[in-house]
């Protein structure tokens, strides 16, 4: 089996290429390592199944070929994280919108038909109630269109009418995947993501920093457990031209999630509520809840998480641990 991976040097994509490797496929990455890094993909580097390319989706010239040859496309390039989406609104738009156009056409023009996942996001969802979100449900999409903070579930609901489209109109085996928050080992705090600054800040012995009143809800699935179900749903012939959502359905509050990592990591750090205006900016949307509803995943392809939150915080604990006691010791 011959596997492309855009968005390969990132934290799901790296762990994607891993676990293809490790079953004897050939795996072939692009990324341009905007936030993607080599350290990510240096465990497996030298495989000989394994090929690397940096580029950009929007311009590499070697996309309709690497398409071509491949099986298994996973197209999970996206500019991501809430740090970037309010810094860079553009390059949302390029990447994630005009880039999963780009891979679509190639992979229609390549004409061997690979199987193709396209990487969404809960966050089409909008800034919705307490209930389990289900791929059924309307979305809903925020009109305060001054604020380019939409521009990712904008970008993202775009791509998943890009698949659908591409899958309908030129017979391409296309499955959106709504991922919900994953975490796990290789996911950088540094864009915004919640479990990996809070598991930095409390092995540093700094402050845990919730953004907001702490009462929000999230969702958190293991990496590992992701990427089983992105497998099991690009082999599923009852997944192509269907939208799924993908995670974890155990709900914890921000608040309890700082506490959680605080104990587990035996830190003294204090907890300190920093409000949305100043994490972000004034007049910031922060989302209330997100949990999935997980029954269309289930039906599909049989999929039950494997690892609980405490499992991941141990493997985050395990991975930043070291790096970041590292850096302290040399100030
Ligand atoms: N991690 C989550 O909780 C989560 C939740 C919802 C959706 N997703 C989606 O899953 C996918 C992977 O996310 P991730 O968490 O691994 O983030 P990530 O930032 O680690 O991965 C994205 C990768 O895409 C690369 N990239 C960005 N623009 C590119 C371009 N123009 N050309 C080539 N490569 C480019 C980046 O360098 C990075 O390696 C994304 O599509 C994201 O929207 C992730």
């Amino acid at each position: 089996m011959r596997v492309l991976i855009t968005g390969g040097a990132g934290f799901i994509g790296s762990h994607l290429a891993e676990f293809h490797l490790e079953r004897g496929d050939e795996v072939h990455c692009v990324d341009d390592l905007s936030t993607g890094t080599l350290e990510n993909i240096a465990p497996f580097r030298d495989s000989p199944e394994f090929r690397f390319d940096r580029a950009d989706i929007l311009t590499w010239d070697g996309l309709t070929e690497a398409l071509a040859r491949a099986d298994r496309v996973y197209h999970m390039a996206a500019v991501v994280g809430m740090f970037r989406v309010l810094t860079e609104p553009e390059a949302v738009l390029a990447t994630n919108v005009a880039g999963t156009e780009r891979v679509l056409r190639c992979a229609a023009e390549a004409g061997s038909r690979p199987r193709v996942l396209v990487a969404s996001s809960s966050e089409v969802y909008g800034p919705v109630g307490t209930h389990r979100l289900d791929e059924t449900d309307a979305l809903l999409v925020h009109c305060d269109t001054a604020k380019t903070q939409w521009n990712y579930a904008l970008s993202k609901l775009a791509g998943e009418a890009l698949g659908i489209t591409y899958s309908g109109s030129f017979d391409l085996p296309v499955t959106i995947v709504r991922l919900f928050n994953t975490t796990g080992p290789r996911q950088s705090g540094r864009y915004g993501m919640v479990v990996p600054r809070f598991v930095r800040q409390a092995t540093l012995g700094e402050p845990l920093t919730v953004f907001g009143d702490g009462l929000q809800t999230r969702s958190f699935c293991h990496v590992g457990d992701s990427v089983r179900a992105l497998h099991l749903l690009c082999e599923s012939d009852a997944a192509e031209g269907e939208i799924v959502n993908v995670g974890n359905d155990r709900a914890i509050t921000v608040l309890d999630l700082a506490n959680l990592v605080r104990s587990m990591a035996g830190s003294s750090s204090p907890v300190i509520f920093v409000p949305d205006s100043e994490a972000y900016y004034h007049g910031f949307v922060g989302i209330r809840h997100r949990k999935p509803a997980l029954d269309k995943l289930k039906r599909l392809v049989g999929f039950e998480p494997e690892h609980t939150l405490e499992d991941t915080i141990t493997d985050l604990l395990a991975a930043i641990r070291p790096t970041a006691e590292g850096a302290r010791a040399t100030g």
